[in-house]
């Protein structure tokens, strides 16, 4: 199994197969999650485009979003066949769509019912099945629920708890005020840990920087970073040689962006869309003293939609 002592968080809209790809240039050993995929998109929509990855990534975990343990099952033998290092369970998303097709964050309130997800997917393929939750729903706020929460759950056999430390607010709140707006409760992940030695515990929110991290992993055994990643990705460009004992690239941002350049014109010629890789490097040049004019030399490039003429004025600028 990878180590999970550094992940990047799922985000829909934003770590797309393009962005693990940049995400893969700047450390080999992160443990990269898709966006969430519906079970019904994969059954039966055609969301092939969220399904694929560049065999680049690895590490790198599919995130389901369902509530039905057949179709899970289904959709962990597909993921697995497509060579997926991980399959993800969200049960952290409150968004109302996602309440109606009950999955995400609200079944926390049927743990039964997730363990019985785990389970199904469990027994149909070989790779690691995990979860990822809040810490709990609503009112519930005692340390309690979210205990009898993974008590329940771990009795399915899964070991690795994702916790996003904060409650979901099911009503009232939109995706975006719950990342915000619940406060964040470290001290029930650490204990969480404290009672279940045996689990492998990651944390995640609002955790912003590699020091951060670094006070973290004194308490739990891997941290998740969403948000700060994205705006600044050359963040993780140290992590490999501080938390996995591996040499860092110590590749510079130009070679990286050149690197990415390169992609990006591979995969637009395979029909791919390119403002949705272009956009992916706004975060590139975050602190630079070029930043601004970086960042509108990318809109630029989109809004042209072409990076032969501003592939060199974008190398010059990072
Ligand atoms: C734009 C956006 C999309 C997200 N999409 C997902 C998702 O698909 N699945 C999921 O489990 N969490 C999703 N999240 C939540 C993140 O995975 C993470 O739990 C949250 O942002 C807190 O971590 P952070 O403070 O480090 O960003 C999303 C967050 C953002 C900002």
């Amino acid at each position: 199994m990878f180590s999970h002592k550094v992940c990047v968080a799922p985000m829909m809209q934003y770590t797309d197969m393009h962005d693990r790809f940049l995400l893969r240039l700047i450390s080999k050993n992160i443990y990269l999650y898709t966006e969430m995929i519906s079970t019904g998109s994969i059954i039966f929509g055609n969301c092939l485009d969220q399904f694929n990855y560049n065999h680049e990534e690895h590490p790198v975990a599919v995130q389901l979003g369902g509530s039905n343990p057949s179709h899970l099952a289904e959709c962990a033998k597909t993921a697995e066949a497509y060579g997926y290092d991980e399959i993800n369970l969200n049960v952290g998303c409150p968004s109302e769509r996602v309440q109606k097709g009950r999955f995400g964050a609200c079944l926390m309130l049927e743990p039964e019912l997730v363990a019985e997800c785990i389970s199904s997917m469990s027994k149909n393929v070989e790779i690691p099945v995990t979860v990822k939750c809040r810490l709990g729903i609503d009112d519930r706020e005692d340390y309690e629920f979210l205990s009898n929460f993974v008590d329940i759950v771990k009795s399915s056999g899964v070991s690795t708890f994702i916790i996003h430390a904060r409650n979901g607010l099911l009503k009232g709140l939109s995706p975006r005020q719950n990342r915000t707006i619940p406060p964040l409760k470290y001290d029930y992940v650490y204990r969480l840990k404290e009672d279940n030695k045996e689990l492998n515990i990651i944390i995640n929110g609002g955790i912003k920087n590699l020091e951060e991290t670094k006070e973290h992993l004194q308490k739990v055994d891997g941290v998740m970073i969403g948000r700060a990643s994205y705006d600044n990705p050359f963040m993780l460009s140290k992590v490999d040689e501080l938390f996995f004992d591996k040499p860092s690239s110590n590749k510079q941002k130009v070679e990286i962006l050149n690197e990415y350049l390169d992609y990006v014109t591979i995969m637009s010629d395979k029909g791919y869309d390119l403002s949705r890789m272009l956009k992916h490097l706004f975060g590139l040049s975050k602190g630079d003293t070029h930043a601004r004019a970086f960042r509108k030399k990318v809109h630029q490039s989109i809004l042209d939609g072409d990076i032969v003429k501003s592939r060199e004025q974008l190398l010059e600028l990072i």
